[in-house]
Parts: C-alpha cells; structure tokens; sequence
C-alpha cells in the first residue's frame, strides 16, 4: 500500500477507507479503552491524530508507542470530532519501526533554541525547526523560480578559489600540506607551489566574480550556493557558512539593481505568504507577534532610497550617542543601520553611493563627486530586526578606474588578470547583488538567531554535526 503523507491526509477532500501512514509519535494519551497518537511525518507543522483501540490485536506493542519513536499505521481516514482538526485516523494495525529509549529529549514543553542547538540532529522534530525547514525549503525553490521566470541563468561558481573578491581578507584556507611539516622556500615560507592547486588556495566568499564572467556572456545569470567567512564575528546574524544568492545583470546600472533587488524580496515575501501560510502563523503566534502585518506592510509600499551622505547627516542629526561614532567617511554599524530602517524610515532602505575607501575595489566610481568625498555606485538594503541584507553594486566597467581601484585597494593586478580582461574585451556596464539567504529567512520568519535558520550552524568555535 502507498504511504500517505500527513499533509496530503489533513488537506483530504473525502474520507478514506485505507491509509497508510508513517511518522514519528509526538504525544501518546491512554484512555481506558483506547490510545490518542499525535503523529507527524514533517510535511506539516500539523500532526494527525491516530485513534488505536484496545481491542486491536497491535495494542500489545501500544507501551512501545512513546515520544520520538517511529511507526506506520493503517486505517480508516475519518472526520473527526476533537475541535481543532478535521480528519482522523481510526487505526486498523499500526507497527513500531523504532522504538525511543526515555531519553529522547525533545518533549511537549517548550525547549529553549540554545538547548535545542546542542541537539541539532534532533531538532528539526520540534514544531519550530520543522517549520523553519519548509520555508527554507520552499524559498530556495522561489529563489531560482523568480530568476527563471526572468531567463536568468544559473551558474555554479566555484566553492574553492584563489581570489578573495570582497579584498577583506577573511578566508578560509584550503591546504592538503602535512601541517606539522609542510614544505618551505627558501626564506622559510611555507610553500603554496607544493600544495594541491600549485597556489594559495581558500573557499570561496562570494561568487560575484565567476557571475561577472558569465554575465559578459549570457547576460542575465545569478548563483546560489555556499559562502565561507572566516571572520570572527559572534553576532546573531554572522555565520562562517552561509548561503548567498547573487544575480549579475549585464548593461544594468545601480537603479536598475537597487529596482531588481526590491522586486526579488518582495517577491519571496508573497512566495511565503502564500505558500508557507501555516508555518508563517505558527512563527506570528510563538516566535515574533508582529510578523505578518509586518511583512504585509514591508509588500504594500516602496521601499526608502537614501544615499550615504544622507544617511549620515540623518544620524548625525537623531540626537543619539553611538556606540560608533560617526561622520562621513565611516562604515556604518549595526547600530546606524538599525536606526535608519526601524527608527528613522520605520520600514526597509536601501542606502546607496558609499565612500570608495570602505567599500570593494570592483564598485564603479560615481562620477562628479565633491573633493574629498570620492563615492562608489554601491548599495545596501537594510531591513528592520536584522539591518543589511543585501548588499550590491554597479562594477566598475571601465578598464583604467578598475585599476586604480585595485591599486587604492593595495591589490594586485597580476591576481585579477582575468577579471580585467573582461574590461578589456567587449565591456558593459553591469551590476549585481548578494543577498544573505539565511538573513532573509531570519526576515521572514521572524526567527532572531541565524544559528535558528541554517541546519546545522558554522559560528566560530562550534562544527558538531
Ligand atoms: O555585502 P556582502 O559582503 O557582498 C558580497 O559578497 C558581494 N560580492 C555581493 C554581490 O554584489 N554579488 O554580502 C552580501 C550579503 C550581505 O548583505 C548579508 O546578507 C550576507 O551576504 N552576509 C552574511 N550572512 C551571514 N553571515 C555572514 N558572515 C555574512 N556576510 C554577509
Ligand atoms: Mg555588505
């Protein structure tokens, strides 16, 4: 007999004579001449409720039938009269496929996300981790439907490379040299000629300038997969691993990226909304009240523009004492960005045209700049609860300003000779973005802690599973 999901079963527009379910017991409760089973296969944050009467010859394996263990049950799906669902099953035989040993940890009681955490390989069996997992799930799939539907091209850029494109220099090295003896140059330095690639190898921060590549060739591409950050950061929105999604669009300028960047989240809100309906309310009644007018009200309008030099004479002017001092020229920090979205705009911003000197060699040089005030056509859409989650630019097209930026960036132009040329045979203007897949997700769900939202968390000091 086919197995059906608990999904399908809840959304049954009849009543079955014969279903076979298979799942994992939430909650049993023992009545005297029959047993409530709370079964959930994770295909909805719903379980379904199995009726197992004493009299079935099965009863005898009922004290087996615990919290955590796995089962299969025949029988009948029928309405049920309990409030709050509409469909039973009246089970006819039922087996133990695994029996839970009473120390399987997750009970009915709530349990707190760090303790959750240390059971990373069990929690995805908790409402909420279930529920994280399908949206994530679900979202991924928009991810490319909202690309394809717009004939941009997937291209898989590669995890393992020799270039840091964001020049911060945080990168994961990637060696197969022997560590207690690796081979030496003669000035004592550890040889990367030896090593695996031939050369100084580490997994890849971004996949902006493979996409740069492609884009000079098919136009409209984007890619999405694994980033490494070896930054040292304990926040709740760092992670060492992390998913990026980043389009690059060839003959676009910023407008255009800032336009595609807000089309695309608010595309992913509604994908939510409409397909995620129960999760999102799960996530509005335990994780975050205010999500769902609030993503409702993130859809309705445009999102605020604001350039850099607006941004910091706004935070000059609120009056606050920052933690981070700030004046034209400096980096904006969380708390200036969180500012800015909740308190100021009081919904998302993108804040474009920051200072060269702290932004990536690639961005292309506004032109007509004050002395002093050199800008990049950069941008960054910052959002409320979590601040930046996208960040992007217009590339510096022209081969001569990309040289001077690689030199103002102390990087050398031997190490991007390939990412020149492309200034150098058939140059367009073009721009692109990242956005921070699990950042997103953490926006959506309302989830606060990044650890919440990726299976199985990269943080500094912590790789378990
Ligand atoms: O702003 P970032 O560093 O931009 C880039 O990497 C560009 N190459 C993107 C592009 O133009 N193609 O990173 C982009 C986004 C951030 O806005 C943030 O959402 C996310 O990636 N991000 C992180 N997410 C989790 N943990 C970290 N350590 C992150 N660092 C960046
Ligand atoms: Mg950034």
């Amino acid at each position: 007999m086919k197995r059906t999901l608990v999904k399908a079963a809840l959304a049954s527009p009849t009543s079955l004579d014969a279903v076979l379910l298979q799942g994992w017991v939430r909650t049993r409760r023992d009545n005297k001449t029959f047993s409530f089973i709370e079964l959930n296969d994770g295909s909805s944050l719903k379980s379904i409720q199995v009726i197992a009467d004493a009299a079935l010859p099965d009863y005898v394996q009922i004290e087996k039938v615990t919290t955590g263990a796995s089962i299969a049950v025949r029988g009948k799906l029928v309405a049920s009269k309990g409030a709050g669902q509409t469909w039973e099953v009246i089970a006819e035989a039922f087996t133990v496929i695994g029996e839970a040993d009473a120390t399987f940890p997750l009970q009915k009681k709530g349990h707190t996300l760090e303790f959750l955490r240390e059971i990373a390989h069990l929690r995805p069996r908790s409402n909420l981790f279930g529920a994280v997992f399908r949206v994530r799930s679900r979202l991924a799939y928009a991810v490319h439907q909202f690309f394809q539907e717009k004939n941009f091209v997937y291209v898989h850029t590669p995890i393992i490379t020799a270039s840091d494109a964001e020049g911060a220099g945080d990168m994961f090295r990637v060696t197969t040299l022997d560590l207690a003896q690796p081979p030496k140059t003669e000035d004592g330095q550890i040889d990367a000629t030896k090593d695996f690639f031939g050369r100084k190898t580490f997994l890849t921060v971004s996949g902006q300038l493979e996409a740069e590549i492609f884009a000079h060739a098919l136009s409209n591409v984007y890619t999405f997969g694994p980033t490494f950050r070896a930054e040292n950061s304990h926040t709740s929105r760092h992670a060492a691993e992390f998913w990026m999604i980043e389009p690059e669009v060839a003959f676009c300028d910023l407008q255009g990226d800032m336009d595609l960047a807000e089309e695309f989240v608010k595309y992913l809100i509604r994908d939510a909304q409409e397909h995620c309906a129960a999760d999102l309310e799960f996530f509005s009644k335990f994780v975050d009240k205010d999500l769902l007018t609030r993503l409702s009200f993130v859809l309705e309008r445009p999102f605020q523009r604001c350039s850099y030099t607006e941004a910091v004479e706004i935070l000059e002017k609120s009056g606050r004492t920052w933690e981070h001092p700030v004046s034209w020229g400096t980096n904006l920090q969380a708390e200036h960005e969180r500012f800015l979205t909740e308190e100021h705009f009081k919904c998302p911003v993108t804040v474009y045209n920051y200072p060269q000197a702290i932004k990536a060699f690639y961005m292309r040089q506004t032109d007509g700049c004050a002395p002093g005030r050199q800008t990049v056509a950069a941008m960054d859409l910052l959002v409320p609860g979590i601040g930046e989650i996208i960040g992007g630019s217009q590339r510096e097209e022209r081969l001569d300003f990309l040289q001077a930026g690689l030199a103002l960036h102390h990087l050398s132009e031997k190490d991007y000779w390939w990412y020149l040329d492309l200034r150098r045979f058939g140059t367009v203007p073009h721009a692109g973005f990242g956005l921070g897949f699990e950042r997103m997700l953490m926006f959506i769900t309302g989830v606060a802690n990044i650890r919440d939202v990726i299976p199985f968390a990269r943080t500094p000091g912590t790789a378990e599973f």
